[in-house]
């Protein structure tokens, strides 16, 4: 049986996984067929209504088997300046017919007709994705809008734009998706903002009557703003209760994602590639496809988003493996030496980092071409042999030796102008004609773009880790576009679409040829953070700011959007390089604990306690690192509330979880607060080991239920005080 004939039947189809499920049901009217999607606890119905246009009918809650929703229709016309078209909440709303709101689609035409109306075509199941077809009343245009439901509470929505005609179409805007929220008033929305040493700074604020536009322009995702929202309620949502709608964005180039209120309370997102400076041109039969979007709701408040977010990210977004393997604790090389790396000098600080129990041994950047500071060698990936007069080899060797595995830093995407590449290929650089080629640290962006460049970068990372045992690069970004010109194509705006690909593509095709390897997403510390570059990539560099206060804050806010397995946190020296402040050891370790474990301090200045204070906590880090890395993360009390902050971890099975509590700086000698826990069996007994135990003074065994009603008690005095918990289910 065909699913056409299913639907007619008004019958149900189930997508196999990694699908949750859709059923498709259809009233006595043949064309106003309803889809509903099941994902986790969110439900999502949209249907085609008397104009024959597709409308969201329903985000929300999970509902009940067999529920029935009202048919699609219209909203009438308020006034006539406000049109049905502007205020029906429309799956896919492209401009025309007086769509004032904001367009996931608007094309230019060659007869000057920009306008589109998109009627309902078509539906059909591929494998596990719903694809419902869209066409336009008078242009040969048809678009394609994809659905995939993930079990861990996940919509994914992207759309395909497709030229059926035989002129060129030209695309001014074409989103991934539009969704809207139950119409009204009261939402709340956080964002995520930053900068350079200062990302993922979580906001939060009323939705007001108007459109935010959370955006990038740079080429790629950038650290001023993350593509991840989430709205509440008012006065209903908290970090541990309440509804929230939320999404994320798939993609490292440039991105938009507008969050509207109409004047008539309508709430809408749409989210895609940023139609600031964007043009795609559609030849005949050609198609453009949009990222991925990621939707989900929940009921219980924006802890719960993030650990969707984080549940999800490990099942269906983070490569697998073929042995999988929690993230080692890496130490790198940056913040002792900078671009002083030699052979010796290199040997010397994985002998001592082998000794603190560190499983990957980094060379940052500085080892290749005429690399002596940031000036000159980026495009030439030869070793340099001043510094390493024998090639990587005998470092490699020797970190192989101590036990650990080895990783390098590379810059692919970008050329020094004092550099063997560019003298050879200044055409490889995007630019535009006539003009001055910005330098951003003195560096110019390759135009990756470019079939040549494309080939030329997967050519040299190949060679390198065909020729050398690497287990992991580095990939670093550091800087954004200047002048995004692209001289051999009719179209440069297709830049911001191709560029990305041609990024994807590399990743993709290294990691093909050589399964093993690992990568870490790097630009400038959290400048490449996305469900994009992170289907390509182990794990992302979260900040160049290794400060252990500030931390706190980077890491928090980065956890409402992305798995702790992936941010990456090292222990560095003090006085810190960016703001001098001094902290202690342990609390330098019990922040990067927080997410996949580092060294980056120069271990040849630490003290003999610094070591065994350091081997110490990196083997109890192993002990913690699954439920860390893999547990449902609780943040009990976040940073910048106050002068104190928690983070909990629970093991997936339950078994193990873990309390990690800092003390930034105590007032008036008063006692460290309760501390009450989540996400335990209330029934269950727990053995409670402490990190330090002066610092943990309780019952050894305590209840589930008393831990997450009456709390516990630890003790943290002074400035910068830290200590952990392990509490292990007793059998
Ligand atoms: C920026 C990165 O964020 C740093 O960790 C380091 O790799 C430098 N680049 C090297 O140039």
């Amino acid at each position: 049986m065909s699913l056409r004939s299913v639907a007619v039947l008004f019958s149900a189809i189930v997508f196999a996984a990694p699908c949750a499920s859709a059923q498709v049901s259809q009233g006595s009217d043949p064309n106003r067929t309803q889809w509903r999607i099941d994902a986790g606890e969110m439900s999502y119905v949209v249907g085609v209504n008397e104009q024959k246009m597709l409308q969201t009918l329903y985000w929300g809650p999970k509902l009940a088997p067999g529920a029935t929703l009202p048919a699609a229709r219209m909203h009438p016309e308020r006034a006539s300046f406000d049109p049905p078209i502007a205020t029906t909440p429309l799956e896919y709303p492209a401009w025309g017919a007086g769509l004032f709101t904001e367009p996931a689609l608007k094309v230019g035409s060659p007869n000057g007709d920009r306008t589109l109306i998109l009627q309902y075509a078509d539906w059909r199941q591929t494998g596990d994705q719903l694809e419902i077809t869209l066409r336009d009343t008078a242009q040969p245009i048809a678009v394609h809008l994809f659905y995939q439901a993930y079990q861990q509470g996940m919509l994914a929505r992207w759309s395909r734009v497709e030229n059926l005609g035989k002129e060129p179409i030209h695309l001014e805007q074409s989103a991934s998706a539009t969704m809207n929220l139950p119409q009204g008033t009261g939402y709340e929305w956080s964002w995520l903002t930053g900068q350079w040493a200062g990302e993922w700074q979580l906001h939060t604020a009323p939705l007001q009557t108007g459109m935010l536009v959370l955006e990038s322009r740079r080429g790629s995702t950038s650290h001023q703003t993350n593509p991840w929202f989430a709205i509440g309620r008012t006065g209903a949502t908290t970090e541990r209760d309440g509804p929230a709608w939320f999404g994320e964005l798939g993609w490292s180039g440039s991105w938009r994602i507008t969050l509207e209120s109409t004047s008539l309370n309508n709430v809408r997102v749409t989210a895609g590639y940023n139609p600031y400076d964007f043009g795609y041109v559609l030849a005949a039969g050609e198609s453009l496809e949009t990222p991925r979007f990621y939707a989900g709701y929940t009921q219980h408040g924006n802890g719960e988003v993030s650990r969707i977010l984080h549940r999800f990210q490990r099942a269906a977004i983070l490569p697998t493996r073929p042995d999988p393997k929690p993230r080692p604790i890496l130490y790198n090389s940056w913040e002792a030496t900078e671009f002083d790396v030699n052979e010796t000098g290199q040997i010397a600080l994985a002998e001592k980092a082998a000794k603190l129990g560190i499983e990957r041994f980094v060379i940052d950047d500085g080892w290749f071409g005429a690399r002596k500071d940031d000036h000159a060698g980026l495009g030439d990936w030869q070793v340099n042999r001043t510094k390493f007069p024998n090639g990587l080899k005998p470092v490699i060797d020797r970190v192989h030796s101590l036990g650990m595995d080895f990783g390098l830093w590379v810059e692919p995407e970008m050329v020094n102008p004092d550099s063997d590449l560019y003298r050879k290929h200044p055409d490889w650089v995007m630019s535009f004609p006539n003009r001055q080629r910005t330098e951003q640290r003195n560096q110019l962006v390759l135009n990756l773009a470019k079939p040549e460049v494309k080939e030329y970068v997967f050519g040299f990372l190949d060679q390198l880790v065909t020729e050398n045992d690497i287990a992991f690069l580095k990939w670093d970004y550091n800087r954004n576009w200047s002048e995004p010109g692209w001289d051999t194509t009719p179209e440069p705006k297709e830049i911001y679409v191709q560029y990305i690909r041609n990024l994807y593509e590399i990743l993709a095709r290294l990691r093909q040829k050589h399964p093993k390897l690992e990568i870490e997403s790097c630009s400038g510390g959290g400048g490449r953070v996305d469900l994009g570059i992170l289907r390509y990539t182990d794990e992302v560099w979260t900040s160049d700011n290794t400060d252990a206060l500030d931390r706190l804050s980077i890491q928090d806010g980065f956890t409402h959007a992305y798995a702790p397995q992936v941010m990456v946190a090292w222990v560095t020296d003090v006085p810190n390089f960016l703001d001098k402040r001094t902290t202690p050891l342990q609390f330098r370790f019990l922040v990067a604990m927080q997410g996949a474990l580092g060294v980056g301090g120069n271990l040849n200045k630490w003290t003999a306690e610094d070591m065994e204070i350091s081997t110490r906590l990196i083997a109890f880090y192993k002990g913690i690192r699954p439920t860390v890395q893999t547990g449902s993360l609780y943040r009990l009390t976040s940073p910048g509330t106050g002068g104190d902050s928690q983070v909990e971890y629970v093991a997936q099975d339950g078994s193990q979880a873990v309390l990690l509590a800092y003390l930034h700086s105590q007032r008036f000698g008063l006692d460290y607060p309760t501390v009450v826990l989540q996400g335990l069996d209330p029934g269950a007994r727990y053995s409670i080991r402490p990190l330090d135990a002066s610092k943990y003074k309780g019952e050894s065994t305590v209840q589930g239920s008393v831990l997450m009603g009456a709390g516990l008690q630890v003790s943290l005095t002074g400035d910068y005080d830290s200590t952990a918990l392990v509490l292990e289910r007793v059998r």
